[in-house]
């Protein structure tokens, strides 16, 4: 093992318990919910990977070519010998190219709920940077988190790529844009924010036709199967992704598909034929939009990258 890499799990998030409580607590409520970021273990994980490799799921591979593109030009503006914090981590993929890019990177915080997948890619990205600090910390970045130091670096920088923040409600965006912005030490952020477009373009992005994405959503089910003892029927929920455009996301539900009752840690829940589980948003921004709402949260948008099809957004924000 790589004498470079403990994997960390702050103490304030050692409770083991949190997914029984919240799937009782999820689906106490009308309508009914399933928090996403139980969607990342180390097979949701691989599920996940799977829909960014869809020729459908366009803002993987944009946000890519855009980090590509104007790599020296991020690299740049984040300065020399930095540490870079990255929320929500998952395969490692994207942070490489910023990686490359910089001069003399110091250190590097992959941040990600699923320790078991993050221990897994950080060993294979600690062989390609052997000079490279690193301190993966297993942790639900939307708790308040104390990062340490790395030692030697001059600045850190925070990494929130994927539109993740499209994932949250807007005040609680900005709420947690906030919070990242103190976890930051006066350092900046570099955000992927995916864009307003045509419907019918994000439809498709969410409904795969080859069902990846029904897949993932229905993992959460046989996920609380195996860790809760539930007894769920994954096929007797659809997957049900439809663009909300008054609100501007594409709302994520499972769909009961009859009048069925599961069993999950000694309770009983009842499901009405057609009956919702909510189970995520992904809120779509304009380039205005996000900036406000990043002005809000105390950021100075300072840069912001596009492709030419105007499909996808990266940012820069300073510390204002
Ligand atoms: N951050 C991703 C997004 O909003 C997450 C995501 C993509 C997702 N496809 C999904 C989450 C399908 C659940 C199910 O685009």
């Amino acid at each position: 093992m790589d004498a470079r890499i403990a994997l960390a799990t702050p103490l304030s998030q050692r409770r083991p318990d949190d997914f029984a409580r919240d799937m009782i607590a999820g689906l106490s409520k009308t309508p009914k919910e399933i928090s996403c970021k139980y969607f990342y273990d180390a097979e949701g994980s691989r599920l996940f990977e799977a829909i960014c490799d869809l020729p459908e799921y366009y803002p993987t591979r944009t946000e890519t070519a855009l980090l590509k593109t104007h790599a020296e030009e991020i690299a740049a503006l984040i300065g020399p010998e930095a540490e870079i914090v990255e929320f929500g981590a998952g395969a490692l993929a994207k942070v490489r190219l910023l990686l490359d890019a910089l001069d003399r990177p110091r250190g590097y915080t992959p941040i990600d709920i699923s320790g078991d997948y993050l221990m897994e890619v950080t060993r294979q990205l600690a062989a390609d940077y052997p000079a490279l600090a690193l301190n993966p910390l297993a942790a639900d970045f939307t708790l308040k988190l104390a990062i340490p130091a790395m030692p030697g670096a001059r600045r850190r920088a925070g990494f929130f790529p994927g539109s993740t923040i499209g994932n949250f409600r807007p005040d609680g965006a900005a709420a947690l844009l906030r919070q990242m912005r103190a976890s930051l030490n006066g350092g900046g952020l570099l955000i992927g924010v995916d864009l307003v477009k045509d419907p019918a373009r994000l439809h498709a992005a969410y409904n795969d036709p080859a069902g990846i994405t029904a897949a993932f959503n229905r993992h959460l089910l046989l996920r609380a199967n195996r860790e809760l003892g539930a007894n769920f029927d994954p096929q007797a929920f659809a997957h049900y992704a439809p663009y909300n455009v008054a609100l501007h996301r594409v709302e994520m539900y499972l769909v009961s598909l009859k009048r069925q009752a599961v069993t999950l840690a000694g309770r009983r829940f009842e499901f009405a034929a057609g009956e919702p589980v909510h189970t995520e948003d992904s809120h779509k921004y304009t380039p205005d939009g996000f900036r406000e709402m990043a002005a809000r949260a105390g950021f100075a948008p300072r840069a912001m990258w596009r492709d030419a099809d105007g499909l996808f957004s990266l940012h820069w924000l300073e510390s204002a």
